[in-house]
């Protein structure tokens, strides 16, 4: 079954109990068991384990083809999980540009346990390879990059982990398993934030890890959870379960989108550069269209005039709204190097773009007024 038909389906069978198609939501908190602690129906405490949250494990497992997937509060929370697993003074590898909340992990959590996040242009595979002359314990892939949108190749650099020993942990928020499933490249674990494309209407919060096999790391990690308690709530799997259902079809008209959109903002002038894999100019582009089947909703754009010329024009727009975030039904739009803290990685001049579900017409419409 292709991909589009498992979300429908996975994770929303029809309750046994009662026939009803959406499925229903266990929010209890402990669950009945024997005198002697012997489970009745194979729960104990929801932040160990609930029907809902299976469900949603479920899905996620068969979507990226993995054996196993755990879901966490958010997706940070998966991160911190995954990361907390490796040694100290571990030596991992991190995309040169890559989701700021990972940099910052990296960056003022891990020094503390010896462990050296070392930043590499994952899009050029004779870096990675050269970075892997010394120990690499850890390969954290995301492709495409946020907010540069920089391609990396999968399988190449799955194989280039692989030979050194390392774990290859690829993120696939921007992506989701209707673009691209890394497992079958070779990465060992997929990470997500579900709160983007899979909750898909900017409302709740959540992670995932998915494992290519049930293996020691996946039991290790999976008792770190329910021991620290990253847990995600019942309420929001099942809200992220409802999301799975429309995904693909969420997917296929963000990717449209973002087509329509990028191609005229690669036609303006006031544009110097649009980041979006989609378009042939893109670095990336071979690659992506070799291991993507689409190229996503999200893109940047770096503008000629620089910070104040895209201040400008995030101040006029109408449509798209100025906030953090993407994967939702609204098109958003935001000055990262504004959000990004005291040590801003992003360009000044850039403004990154979550294509939402508006008819491009319209999108369109309003992006040419703040520019024009
Ligand atoms: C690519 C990527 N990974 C991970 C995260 C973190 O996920 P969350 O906000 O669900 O903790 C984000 C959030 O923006 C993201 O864009």
């Amino acid at each position: 079954m292709r991909t589009e038909t498992l979300s429908v389906h996975l994770g929303n069978e029809p309750d046994p109990a009662t026939g009803a198609v959406a499925p229903p939501i266990h929010l209890a908190t402990t669950f009945r068991h024997g005198p002697s602690g012997e489970r009745i129906a194979g729960y104990e405490y929801q932040r160990e384990g609930n029907p809902t949250n299976d469900r949603l494990r479920a899905a996620l497992a068969a979507l990226e083809g993995g054996e196993e997937a755990l879901v966490f509060a958010s997706g940070m929370a998966a991160m911190t999980t995954l990361l907390e697993s490796m040694p100290n003074g571990a030596r991992i590898l991190i995309p040169d540009d890559c989701y700021t909340g990972l940099r910052m992990l990296c960056e003022e959590y891990l020094p503390q346990r010896g462990i050296a996040a070392i930043p590499v242009d994952m899009s050029d595979a004779e870096a990675v390879r050269a970075a892997c002359a010394q120990p690499v314990a850890l390969l954290w892939i995301e492709t495409p990059s946020n907010p540069r949108m920089k391609i990396s190749d999968l399988a190449v650099l799955a194989d280039i982990g692989r030979a050194v020993g390392a774990l290859v942990v690829a993120d696939n928020t921007f992506a989701t398993p209707m673009l691209q499933r890394p497992l079958a490249l070779g990465a060992d674990i997929v990470m997500h934030s579900t709160t983007k494309y899979f909750g898909g209407h900017s409302d709740v919060l959540g992670g995932a890890l998915i494992f290519a096999k049930r293996d020691d790391l996946y039991a290790k990690t999976a008792h770190r959870l329910h021991i620290t308690g990253a847990s995600m709530a019942p309420f929001n799997a099942w809200l992220t379960l409802r999301g799975c259902r429309s995904l693909g079809a969420r997917m296929a008209m963000h990717c449209a989108n973002a087509r329509r959109v990028a191609e005229f903002l690669a036609s303006r002038p006031e544009i110097e550069r649009v980041n979006w894999p989609g378009l042939p100019a893109h670095a990336g582009h071979a690659v992506a269209a070799k291991q993507m089947r689409d190229f996503g909703g999200m893109m940047s754009i770096e503008l000629r005039d620089g910070r104040e010329a895209a201040l400008a024009m995030a101040s006029k727009v109408r449509i798209f709204t100025n906030a953090t975030s993407l994967g939702g039904c609204e098109s958003l739009i935001e000055h990262r190097a504004s959000v990004e803290g005291a040590t801003p990685r992003s360009p000044q001049n850039l403004l990154r773009i979550s294509v939402g579900l508006e008819h491009a017409d319209d999108l369109i419409g309003d992006l040419r007024q703040a520019l024009d």
